[in-house]
């Protein structure tokens, strides 16, 4: 039987397969005394209620009365790097006490320490915490999460992170989008010699990738003392032409010019962009390179944010994310994600349902699946406990997900 939900107070469809730049992202296409109709995983009607029930038959669904509650698409959580082995709390305590992400990293802690804990942890373990982690993602309403391999450095490693996500996407309810992300730091193993490092990625972990079809996106940390913008430009060449869509970490510390590479390369998206010159954000916003953008992570790092509010007013494509990773962002919080992109990047609450919902599913290429309730697309919804996304900015970082709909079954 499908699910029928009628008299939403407001649905917020966001109508649209593809992402929204600049000014549309104000745009929500809210239905007043909303309803809609979804058979096994597919939305098959939208529309008011009053439209709804005279084209269907109540007694032929489960009702679902969201009188006094909003309903919008599930959330989409285009950045995380969510499978990863140990903890780093005491660093967080070193960068309380002054010491920069940069100087542990150098010094051996950072993406070392967590390679090193991800290196020994089995599959099982991994894919244990992994689905706590979606457990918690679907309390906030995450109906589709990207995760980053990175934790490996190594190709055994590597491939078990993707590994564990494949198993997770299909034996959790919330869907699971792989990237490739093997240059995210220079293991220890290749001090000094990051490119042979790039190359052994390209000639042996690459090929498996793509043909397991693990993965169809590739992420590097473009970064100085990390990889370097050449070392970018040739590696995401090279994955370019071997059929993967690129992704950056980019501008997050250093203005290095990522953003200006993720532009000429095309890619899908630049994330981070804390430090992105005028000349990057005017060059991805005309190549269309959605702008993924971590609060959450300059608020743990103490550093000023993403300059969100000019990007759009530039007409660029936004969205948001978490970036949730034992690191620079320790959470999964997406109502603190939106709490922060609304106060401390001035965005307004309509652009934050937009950046977390099409343009997060646009930024892992699913926008013509998910990110909006149209006719066609999965039947990932969820309810607020409220009657206005307005209140998932307002109730700061609380829970305003009350219920969510994911595989033709009511969660919660
Ligand atoms: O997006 N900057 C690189 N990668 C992650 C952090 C990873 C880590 O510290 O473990 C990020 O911030
Ligand atoms: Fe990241």
């Amino acid at each position: 039987m499908g699910i029928l939900v009628k008299h939403a107070a407001e649905l917020v469809t966001v109508s649209g397969f593809e992402k929204k730049s600049g000014r549309d992202m104000q745009d929500l296409g809210i239905i007043t005394d909303g309803a809609v109709v979804m058979e096994g995983d597919k939305i098959v009607d939208v529309g008011t209620t009053a439209a709804i029930l005279s084209r269907h038959n109540e007694r032929d669904h489960e009702v679902i009365n969201a009188t006094g509650k909003a309903v919008l698409p599930g959330f989409i959580d285009p950045h995380t790097h969510f499978v990863f082995g140990g903890y780093r709390a005491e660093e967080f305590g070193m960068r309380l006490e002054g010491k920069s992400y940069m100087d542990i990293m150098a010094a051996g802690g950072g993406i070392a320490s967590t390679t090193e804990a991800t290196r020994e942890e089995s599959f099982d373990m991994l894919y244990h915490k992994g689905v706590t982690r979606l457990d918690q993602c679907l309390r906030y309403g995450v109906t589709t999460v990207e995760g980053k391999s990175g934790y490996g450095l190594d190709h055994d490693t590597e491939l078990k992170q993707l590994r564990v996500m494949k198993k997770l996407s299909s034996d959790h309810p919330v869907d699971v989008v792989p990237t490739f992300m093997g240059a995210h730091a220079v293991p220890k193993e290749y001090k000094g010699k990051a490119d042979a490092y790039l190359d052994m990625l390209i000639e042996d972990v690459l090929p498996t990738v793509r043909s397991e079809m693990l993965a169809r996106f590739v992420d590097i940390f473009c970064e100085e003392g990390v990889f370097s913008v050449e070392q970018s430009r040739r590696y995401l060449t090279a994955a370019k032409a071997m059929g993967f869509k690129l992704k950056m970490h980019a501008d997050e510390v250093i203005s290095l010019g990522g953003a200006e590479l993720a532009a000429e390369l095309g890619a899908l998206s630049a994330d981070h962009l804390l430090a992105a010159s005028e000349l990057g954000i005017a060059r991805m916003t005309k190549e269309g390179v959605i702008g993924v953008l971590l609060p959450t992570t300059a608020f743990c790092l103490d550093k000023p944010y993403a300059n969100a509010r000019r990007m759009i007013d530039h007409g660029m494509a936004v969205a948001l994310a978490t970036d949730f990773n034992p690191g620079s962002s320790f959470t999964q919080s997406i109502p603190l994600v939106m709490a922060l992109a609304a106060l401390k990047m001035g965005m307004t609450p309509e652009e934050i349902v937009t950046a977390s919902t099409l343009n997060a599913a646009a930024a892992v290429d699913r926008a013509d699946m998910v990110g909006s309730i149209d006719v066609g697309k999965k039947a990932d919804l969820v309810i607020l406990r409220y009657p206005s996304y307005r209140y998932l900015v307002y109730n700061t970082g609380q829970y305003t997900v009350e219920h969510v709909i994911k595989n033709n079954q009511l969660l919660f």
